[in-house]
């Protein structure tokens, strides 16, 4: 059973994972207005991984007992800058969102810990992952060429609409 203040913690980082999947949808359409449909479909993915984590916390708080309460979601940015800016702010979400899980182990039990231990080491994997674009869209500077062979390489082998998870 989880105590009350772990349940109010695990909600909100559930919430936070819906805001992912909601940021990350909507640099998706931005992506795909200008003229990035690589960038897009790399950030469509990342939005539907961003589902799943949601999910995992909203399973995992019924399967101890706790009450799920979705809550609001933020609501993103409507306007984004260059695929510099685009990446350098996924690169400080996902830094804030490692934070907040560090943050989750403070008073976790050990079902919890445990549970939580998937989150810490996707969160390496997914900041490295965004650190090595950002470091590659800053050696691409405003080169056209080069933007578009990223775009291309970022999206190569996704599909537009892939379902969740897949
Ligand atoms: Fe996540
Ligand atoms: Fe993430």
């Amino acid at each position: 059973m989880l105590s009350s203040q772990q349940e109010t913690k695990l909600n909100e980082q559930m919430r936070l994972e819906f805001a992912s999947a909601h940021l990350y949808l909507q640099m998706a359409a931005h992506f795909d207005a200008a003229g990035f449909p690589g960038f897009s479909a790399w950030m469509r993915d990342q939005a539907a991984e961003e589902q799943v984590h949601a999910m995992k916390f909203f399973d995992f708080i019924l399967d101890r007992g706790g009450a799920v309460v979705l809550g609001s979601v933020d609501a993103p940015p409507a306007r984004f800058g260059s695929p510099l800016e685009v990446f350098e702010a996924a690169l400080d979400h996902e830094r804030s969102v490692s934070a907040s899980i560090d943050g989750l182990y403070e008073g976790a039990d050990r079902a919890t810990a445990a549970f939580l231990d998937w989150f810490a080491t996707e969160q390496v994997e997914e900041e490295a992952t965004v650190a090595q674009i950002v470091e590659s869209l800053r050696l691409a500077g405003s080169s056209g060429p080069a933007l578009l062979i990223m775009d291309r390489d970022l999206g190569a082998d996704r599909p537009r609409s892939a379902p969740p998870g897949a």
